[in-house]
This record gives structure tokens, C-alpha cells and sequence, in this order.
């Protein structure tokens, strides 16, 4: 699965890792991160590798495949997860404004605006693509979009990227499903214990705010996430293809009364 060092990712890796998945936890930068899941991975008694490849650059398609391919060893391919994405470097302020997080229409740039749509909606297409003939028949594709296409929150850019992601999987079920292969999407809302969203923590009353913003009344969970991809690539979820599931605890349902 793309992405699967940090955040959501990662507790999606640890989730399949537990139902006896030998997980390949893909990272594009920060390999200490990638490592510290592996390892988390095996101290719980689950099977993982990870490899590495900038999804950005021209050559990530043979940098994956080929890393994947040896951890792999022959073994088969039941499920991708397409979860790797760029909005906010938490690191990096100047990232930050590269990747559009905070940025309006007038301050994003064409670069800017490549990147995005380059690891969030060319990234998992081409990954998928590439994945289809190693992809075993009954297999599962799960690809990671975000609330912010049914939201009007910032991030155009990024919003447009997940809007285009959310695309591929009615049509791609349709395409696969001959072959027994089911493809959903899932839409999280603002998600707790993620770097990007550090800011639930570091600004007063906002935890509480997002909080009240759902139905659930609580910020969600990496694990909340990651429990329903798990149901999408169970057994149990056989007969769901080309869904959107909200993971969201019901973020952002109706307008905010005045006074709340
Ligand atoms: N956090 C939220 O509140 C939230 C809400 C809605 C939807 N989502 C979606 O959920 C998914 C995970 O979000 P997250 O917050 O957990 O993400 P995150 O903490 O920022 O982690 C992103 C992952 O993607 C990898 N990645 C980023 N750019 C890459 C690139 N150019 N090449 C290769 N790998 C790259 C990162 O690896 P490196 O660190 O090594 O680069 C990391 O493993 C994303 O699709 C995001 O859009 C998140």
C-alpha cells in the first residue's frame, strides 16, 4: 500500500498486518518512519517490508514495482491500497504552501498544482495500472480520497485531486469486475494523530471544534480509518464495488447553528 509510513497509512498497514496480510509499506522520503512501522508490524507478530519510491518522479512506476516485486518473492498480490497523498508538509511551512494547503486560487502555482494532482491522482492511476496484472482475481483495490470533495474547506487543489480520484472506482469496478476484483473509495474527515493535522492540538478550543463538527461528537482515529478498509478488503465486503464510504463520523452533516 502506498503512503503506508505514517498517519493513516501506517495504521492501515498494522490493521491488514493483523488479519495476516504481508503488508509492503511504501514511503517516499522519510525511511525512519517506514522502518518504525515494519517494525511495529513484526513486534505484534505480522509480516512486512518496506520499499521506496518518490511518486513524483518520472521514474516511481520502476522504483516501486521493482522494490515490491522483491519483497514480494513470488508471492501473490490481493490488495492495493492507494492511500499516499500531498496537501501539507508539517515539517516544512514552506512545503506547506507548496503543496496548496493554505493557499487561494491566486497564490497556487502550475507547479504547485502538478505535484498535487502528480502523487494524488496520476500516482494511484498509474499505480493501479501497473498493479492490475500481478493483482489476483477476488482481489481489492482501496483508494483514500477525503471529505473535502463533499466540504468546501480550502485546499482547492487538493480537493480537486480527490475529486478526481473518486472517479476511478465505479468505473474501474466496472471493469474489473469480471474477474472478482471489487474497488471502493474511502473519504475520512479531519483525522487525529496525523502530522498534518498537528494543529488539533496546537490551537485552543480546535480540537473541541472539530469534535462538535461531527455526529459522533469526537475527532476521528488513524484506526477508524483503517477498520473499514479492512471490512472493504475482507471477504465480508465481497459483494461492495464502486462505493464512496464516508469515514468521517458524519463530519460536517448540516450547517452549524448559530451560537455552537
Ligand atoms: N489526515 C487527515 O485528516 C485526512 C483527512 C482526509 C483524508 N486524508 C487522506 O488520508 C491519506 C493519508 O493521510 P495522512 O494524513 O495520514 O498522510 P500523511 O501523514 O501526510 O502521510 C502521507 C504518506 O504518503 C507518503 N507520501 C507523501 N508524498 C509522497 C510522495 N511524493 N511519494 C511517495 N510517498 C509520498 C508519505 O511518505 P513520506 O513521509 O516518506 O514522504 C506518507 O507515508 C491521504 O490520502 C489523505 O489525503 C487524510
Amino acid at each position: 500500500m502506498t503512503g503506508a509510513s505514517r498517519g493513516i497509512g501506517a495504521a492501515i498497514a498494522r490493521r491488514l498486518a493483523a488479519e495476516g496480510v504481508l503488508v509492503a509499506v511504501h514511503y517516499g522520503r522519510r525511511k525512519a518512519d517506514a522502518e518504525q512501522t515494519v517494525a511495529s508490524i513484526e513486534q505484534a507478530g505480522g509480516q512486512a517490508f518496506a520499499i521506496r519510491a518518490d511518486l513524483a518522479a518520472d521514474d516511481a512506476l520502476d522504483t516501486l514495482f521493482s522494490e515490491l516485486a522483491t519483497g514480494l518473492a513470488g508471492r501473490p498480490l490481493n490488495i492495493l491500497v492507494n492511500n499516499a497523498a500531498v496537501y501539507a508538509d508539517p515539517d516544512d511551512p514552506a512545503a506547506a504552501q507548496a503543496d496548496g494547503y493554505v493557499a487561494g486560487i491566486s497564490e497556487v502555482t502550475q507547479e504547485e498544482f502538478d505535484r498535487i494532482f502528480s502523487v494524488n491522482v496520476r500516482a494511484p492511476f498509474f499505480v493501479t495500472q501497473r498493479c492490475l496484472p500481478l493483482l489476483a482475481d477476488g482481489g481489492r483495490i482501496v483508494n483514500i480520497s477525503s471529505a473535502v470533495t463533499r466540504i468546501a474547506w480550502p485546499l482547492l487543489p487538493y480537493a480537486m485531486s480527490k475529486g478526481a480520484l473518486e472517479i476511478m472506482a465505479p468505473r474501474l469496478a466496472n471493469e474489473l469486475g469480471h474477474r472478482g476484483i471489487t474497488v471502493n473509495t474511502i473519504a475520512p474527515g479531519i483525522t487525529d494523530n496525523t502530522k498534518t493535522n498537528t494543529w488539533l492540538h496546537d490551537m485552543p478550543g480546535a480540537a473541541e471544534g472539530v469534535a462538535a463538527m461531527t455526529a459522533l461528537r469526537r475527532l476521528g482515529q488513524p484506526s477508524d480509518i483503517a477498520d473499514v478498509v479492512a471490512l472493504l478488503a475482507s471477504d465480508d465486503a465481497r459483494w461492495v464495488t464502486g462505493q464512496l464510504v464516508d469515514a468521517s463520523g458524519g463530519m460536517a452533516l448540516a450547517p452549524t447553528p448559530p451560537g455552537m
